[in-house]
């Protein structure tokens, strides 16, 4: 009797549960950041998030190299313009950040409204989708933060970055080398707080 093949393989189970049980965030980045086939591999990853309806909600946009200024410039003017006596301090820190991060990847969800995939289901797959990639940042030896903030929620820059009607940008993944030796991922809850074995009545 041949015995029935595997569905897939998973030689390397444990590793990729380390992998994603040793992830965490890396806000303080430098160059470089990943590139070429490294960074086509990693974006793969976003788009193999489960997706209700195959709606492609995904919309990520690459920030790097020259963009970064512009962005920069982006950030400040809206900053500026939601409080026109905005603390040079936050200016400097958005400065900063912008400055010493390779690779910055502004992620949006394209909804479709009135549709019978809710559209929690359409964000929650462009969440998926993003976790994916922060899972894969770190598994390829790279650092990244998922940050929103109000730059996220600003008509101003969700449209100077290109997003159109009916796209939203939902936050930002800063990415690139950790600038400092990565130390273990920080004490995570018990899970056991979390999980409960449902027994009906
Ligand atoms: C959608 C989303 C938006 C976030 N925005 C911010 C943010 O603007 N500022 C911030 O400090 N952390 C933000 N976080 C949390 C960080 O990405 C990170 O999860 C947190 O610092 C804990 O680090 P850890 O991932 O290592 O547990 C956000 C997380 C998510 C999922």
């Amino acid at each position: 009797m041949p015995t029935e093949a595997p569905l897939h393989a998973a030689p390397a189970a444990d590793a990729v549960l380390d992998s994603l049980t040793a992830r965490r965030s890396i806000g303080l980045l430098q160059s470089p950041g990943p590139e070429g086939e490294a960074l086509d591999k990693i974006l793969r990853t976003a788009v193999s998030a489960p997706d209700h309806g195959k709606l492609r909600p995904w919309r990520y946009v690459l920030i790097r190299g020259a963009a970064r200024m512009a962005f920069l410039q982006v950030i400040t003017e809206a900053m500026r313009a939601r409080d026109p006596e905005v603390a040079e301090a936050l200016l400097e820190k958005q400065r900063a950040r912008i400055h010493r991060t390779p690779l910055i990847i502004a992620v949006g969800a394209a909804i479709q409204a009135e549709h019978k995939i809710p559209e929690v289901e359409q964000i929650l797959t462009v969440g998926a989708g993003a976790m994916n990639l922060l899972n894969a940042f770190h598994a390829s030896g790279y650092g990244a933060v998922w940050l929103s903030g109000a730059n996220a929620y600003d008509p101003a820059v969700s449209s100077a970055l290109g997003f159109e009607a009916g796209e939203r940008l939902l936050g930002f993944l800063y990415v690139g080398t950790p600038v400092e030796p990565v130390s273990p991922a920080p004490l995570r809850p018990d899970v056991q707080r979390f999980v409960r074995e449902w027994r009906p009545a």
